[in-house]
């Protein structure tokens, strides 16, 4: 029996951190396999990536249960199917709630473009931007019911000293990619 952890991925939106870090799996850099894409926003391009890659993927609307309880019942309900040990987020624009919480304490990761705690919640890169900080970054760590607030478990820094958000977009997303896939491995190998 193999012994790859089952690992979801959450993502929203491009989904460039979700496919680097399944073609990391794949290639069994990282010891575990994506299981199943959960992604909230049905039609984004994380999705295509993901049938690309020949990943299922779950695709919800979240506004269409009563509550955030229900809506996590059926992401915990696939998850089980799935027999996932871990939840990676990926640019997953959502307060995970109670439900998936419980059921995954301290198994719930995300990264956060910013040096945390400074810059949580939207837009991390263009708050420091307009702050005009120097070393931006990024972090990657547990997820609890604070916003971006969990227990830190690594953090790259990136200096920079200039004013193309493009530039500085493409520099943090690169390094992303770095940061999370090394983080994983040394979490689940
Ligand atoms: C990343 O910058 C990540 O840090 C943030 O959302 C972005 C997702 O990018 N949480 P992508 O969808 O993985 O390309």
């Amino acid at each position: 029996m193999s012994d790859k952890k089952k690992i979801a991925i959450f993502a929203s939106g491009n989904g460039s951190n979700f496919e680097a870090i399944a073609r990391a799996c794949q290639q069994d850099r990282i010891n575990a396999e994506v299981v199943i894409c959960v992604c909230d926003h049905p039609g984004a391009y994380v999705t295509e990536r993901a049938k690309r890659l020949e990943i299922p993927v779950l695709e919800l609307r979240p506004k269409s249960y009563p509550s955030k309880a229900d809506y996590e019942k059926v992401i915990l309900e696939a998850l089980k199917k799935h027999e996932v040990e871990f939840i990676v987020l990926a640019g997953y624009m959502r307060i995970i709630g109670d439900v998936l919480l419980n059921e995954y304490t301290n198994k719930i990761v995300n990264i956060h473009p910013s040096l945390l705690p400074a810059f949580p919640g939207v837009d991390a890169i263009g708050q420091a931007l307009n702050y005009g900080v120097k070393v931006f970054g990024v972090t990657v760590h547990f997820v609890d019911h604070t916003l971006d607030g969990g227990k830190i478990i690594s953090q790259a820094a990136i200096p920079y000293d200039g004013n193309d958000r493009e530039e500085l977009e493409a520099m943090v997303h690169a390094r992303e990619h770095v940061l999370y896939i090394s983080t994983l491995r040394s979490l689940l190998n």
